[in-house]
């Protein structure tokens, strides 16, 4: 960069940095009108009674300021214990699995920001052991990214210049390629931590698929900080158990029609949203949300581009994907992307501890130390990808 214009970021950053308003600098990397296309496509999907035809994919969820604050009231609600207990019981997991991390310079890139009070707790520690620490939090929301750095910079000191929000979606590759560059050209040989937490993972259909992409991330020195919910067992009464648990909650119920509500024209009918509990095979409890035409007759909505999408009786619109995994398949899955566990600490969650066999795992692992679990190169991104694991 010219020196002239590294002066005016500096005068910049000096300027926000003086300034009691709440300015906030964030890198958007991608091109909000095609995010917004991406939607529409999910919606335009076939028929399906079974939430397999239009869908909300993970991310769009969250996107936009209706969805954001909903987020943040379903996280706060008692009735929704997973994400609140999530949260509350997050620094005492959190500490436990800290003392594994080796005495190094840690910077901190967490994917999916969420909150932020998680942040919070672990951008506390690393900054004592690094006050120069880079903070990356990286959502595909820019309003989850505003309302989570808040969160999660409160009572924490790290001057402005340190924190780079980066608005992205962390599920498509060439994201996480440029992502890794940014991340080279920024902070270089020196280590990072990066996490996802609050069981984001399993929002996605293929989050294996998501998981090996972003574990691509590491190098040797890194480290990376996954956050899963938990069963000890698998069966159909357990899985309608994880149904019912979001059910219960009035305020997850808003949370998870809102992206609906704020893109289509449809009047959302509560009674229309429906919670299906199923077992994925041997390894995880699946909860799908769906919300289906129960009018007796044939609907019509409209998209934000002023298209209509016919929504039969009985179809269905999936508004969210989530899971809980097998405890007992979790070092199998990580050892299948050919990561190293270094850490895993599981713990109930105490509103289910008679009844059901539910928890949080919190997993601390590094890169392992071969390669043969990736799959082969076949694109100029994963090129771009070996150029960095050397
Ligand atoms: C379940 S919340 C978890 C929040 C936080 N980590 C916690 O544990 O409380 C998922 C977060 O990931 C973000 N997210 C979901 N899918 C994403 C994607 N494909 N790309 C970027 N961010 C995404 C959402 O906007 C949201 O902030």
């Amino acid at each position: 960069m010219p020196s002239d214009d590294r002066q005016s970021v500096g005068r910049l950053q000096q300027a926000i940095e003086e300034s009691d308003f709440a300015w906030s600098l964030c890198l958007i990397g991608e091109d909000q009108s095609h995010k917004l296309a991406a939607l529409a496509d999910d919606l335009r999907g076939g028929p399906s009674n079974t939430g397999d035809g239009k869908q909300i994919t993970s991310g769009f969820a969250y996107w936009g300021i209706a969805p954001t604050v909903a987020w943040a009231h379903a996280c706060n609600d008692p009735y929704y214990p997973v994400m609140q207990q999530s949260i509350e019981s997050f620094p005492q997991r959190w500490r436990r699995v800290r003392a594994k991390l080796a005495e190094m310079p840690y910077h901190y890139v967490s994917l999916g920001v969420g909150t932020g009070s998680k942040d919070r707790q672990i951008l506390h520690d690393l900054l004592t052991a690094n006050p120069d620490l880079l903070y990356m939090p990286v959502d595909m929301s820019a309003e989850m990214l505003r309302l989570g750095m808040r969160e999660s910079l409160k009572g924490v000191s790290i001057p402005r210049r340190q924190m780079v929000p980066v608005q992205l979606d962390f599920a498509i590759e060439e994201n996480l390629v440029e992502l890794r560059r940014l991340l080279e050209a920024v902070v270089g040989a020196e280590p990072i931590l990066f996490s996802l937490l609050g069981n984001t993972m399993a929002n996605f259909d293929d989050d294996v698929r998501l998981l090996g992409l972003l574990t691509r991330l590491l190098r040797p020195q890194d480290r990376f900080l996954l956050e899963v919910a938990t069963t000890d067992e698998l069966n159909d009464d357990l899985a309608a158990g994880a149904a019912e648990e979001y059910e219960r909650s009035r305020a997850y119920g808003e949370f998870v029609t809102s992206a609906l509500m704020h893109y289509t024209d449809l009047t959302i009918n509560m009674d229309n949203v429906v919670y299906r509990g199923s077992v994925e095979g041997d390894r995880a409890l699946r909860v799908k949300i769906i919300y289906q035409n129960r009018t007796g007759g044939d609907l019509r909505f409209m998209l934000p581009d002023r298209t209509r999408v016919t929504f039969p009786d009985r179809d269905t619109i999936r508004l969210y994907l989530t899971r809980k995994y097998a405890r007992r398949g979790l070092d199998g899955m990580l050892d299948s992307l050919g990561v190293r566990k270094l850490h895993g600490m599981h713990s109930g969650l105490a509103a289910h501890r008679s009844a059901q066999p539910f928890g949080m795992n919190l997993l601390l692992f590094a890169t392992g130390e071969t390669t043969a679990a990736r799959p082969p190169q076949t694109s100029r991104a994963e090129e771009i990808w070996s150029s960095y694991r050397t």
